[in-house]
């Protein structure tokens, strides 16, 4: 049978507000999370017949309780899809949504369907890092990784050895900077856009409305986080203040065919171009994006001096800027992560790939001289994603 690849859009995409890990979702289940992102993205979209949602791919990477049972199925039934739409789970630990985007995206190109629903959630709260792992011993004993590898922190810390021109004095700067950028975002209504309020319910303090990240520190400053510990490593450079922390939130995004975005009247806000993921080292897998990058790069055809807005996860600051010097990008350059990053908003692991690609939607918004960028990030055990994007309201298109 003959078949072509068909192009694929980002329609639209919403997050919860994230949560500081027992803070204002200490009491709300995950897959509530999920299903209020499902039904926001309904509600905004409403010539989107529920119907024609035709698979539901939902990340979590400790896929037990609230989180497990195949959520991205339970979740579509839940939130009121009917029950033809089906739905799974997906785990690529920090990369989850960006591997459901890209793995059902690639179903949409192939033909197995027009219309998806793919996002991610993690309540580090509910679920700790690691909770239930069992690695099998031969991980470390037949040394296929260092110990310090199953530490996301130590994985910065010796990425820091790797690049030692990348300093403390420099990771602590970026890492104000993101406050900041957040901050002005927050100003300027760029961020609340595509948050859905979440109703919260505590024993103590009874009902309440997340609205907003509560991770946020505006008005960090340079000085503040030069005082923090480095819990990672005596003497270290890795703290609290330049990494993300540990957070509560889901993410949710509608993509389609180009053809089924027309006939079904919905305004693409990004075009697919290509991805690609990769391994690394573990013991270094900050660097993932940047290979990550390239091999993306090279399947659209495209160099880093096409890419003009960059959204690149910040688990660690070190990490951002490991990426940059690699392609000689300046630490504060405006195309990178205008509106700040994971360093403020937070990094509830599996859902933060849809973040990325809602704020690289606003970026094209608000940019329309830009007519590619991407979304990367680093990814534990050694991986990196990243994905290119084409600005649909790239004013050569008008020419
Ligand atoms: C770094 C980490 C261990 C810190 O955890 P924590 O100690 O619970 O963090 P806290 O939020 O309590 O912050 C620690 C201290 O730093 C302070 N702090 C944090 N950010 C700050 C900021 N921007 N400005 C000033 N102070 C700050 C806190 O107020 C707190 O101070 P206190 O000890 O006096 O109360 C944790 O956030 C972590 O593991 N992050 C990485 C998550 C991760 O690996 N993700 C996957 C990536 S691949």
């Amino acid at each position: 049978m003959p078949r072509e690849i068909r192009d694929v859009v980002f329609v639209d995409g919403v997050r919860t507000p994230f949560g500081k890990a027992k803070g204002q979702y200490a009491e709300t289940r995950a897959d509530d999370l999920v299903i209020k992102c499902i039904r926001e993205l309904l509600r905004r979209n409403p010539s989107l017949p529920p119907e024609r949602v035709e698979e539901v791919a939902i990340a979590a990477t400790t896929q037990i309780g609230d989180q497990g049972l195949t959520i991205g199925r339970t979740a579509a039934l839940l939130a009121g899809l009917p029950n033809t739409t089906p739905g799974y789970a997906i785990d690529r630990m920090c990369a989850g949504a960006m591997t459901a985007v890209t793995t059902t995206a690639s179903g949409i190109a192939f033909g197995a369907y027009d219309v998806v629903v793919a996002g991610g959630v993690e309540h580090m709260g509910r679920h700790p890092m690691g909770e239930g792992v069992d690695p099998n011993p031969r991980i470390i004993s037949e040394k296929l990784v260092d110990t310090s590898a199953l530490v996301m922190g130590s994985t910065a810390e010796n990425l820091h050895d790797r690049f030692p021109t990348i300093t403390k004095a420099r990771t602590d700067a970026f890492a104000a900077a993101s406050q900041e950028r957040a901050a002005k975002a927050y100003a300027n209504d760029l961020i609340q856009p595509d948050l859905v309020p979440v109703a919260t319910r505590s024993a103590e303090l009874g009902w309440g409305l997340a609205t907003t990240d509560e991770p946020m520190r505006p008005g960090t400053t340079v000085e503040d986080l030069a005082k923090l510990k480095t819990p990672f490593r005596p003497h270290g450079r890795v703290t609290a203040g330049n990494s993300a922390g540990i957070n509560d939130g889901a993410t949710a995004c509608l993509l389609t065919s180009a053809e089924a975005a027309e006939e079904l009247g919905l305004k693409p806000k990004m075009k697919l171009v290509s991805y690609g993921f990769v391994g690394v080292e573990p013991e270094v897998m900050g660097i993932g994006p940047v290979p990550a990058t390239d091999k993306a790069l090279k399947l659209a055809g495209l160099t880093i001096d096409d890419i003009q807005a960059f959204e690149v996860n910040e688990a660690f600051a070190v990490q951002v800027l490991a990426f940059l010097e690699h392609y000689g990008i300046a630490d504060d350059d405006p195309r990178v992560n205008p509106y700040g990053g994971a360093i403020a908003y937070g990094h509830p692991l599996a859902s933060s790939g849809v973040r990325l690609m809602n704020q690289l939607a606003q970026q094209f918004e608000q940019r329309p001289e830009v007519r590619y960028g991407l979304t990367t990030m680093c990814v534990g055990l050694g991986m990196g994603g990243t994905v290119i994007w084409e600005n649909p309201n790239w004013e050569g298109n008008a020419a």
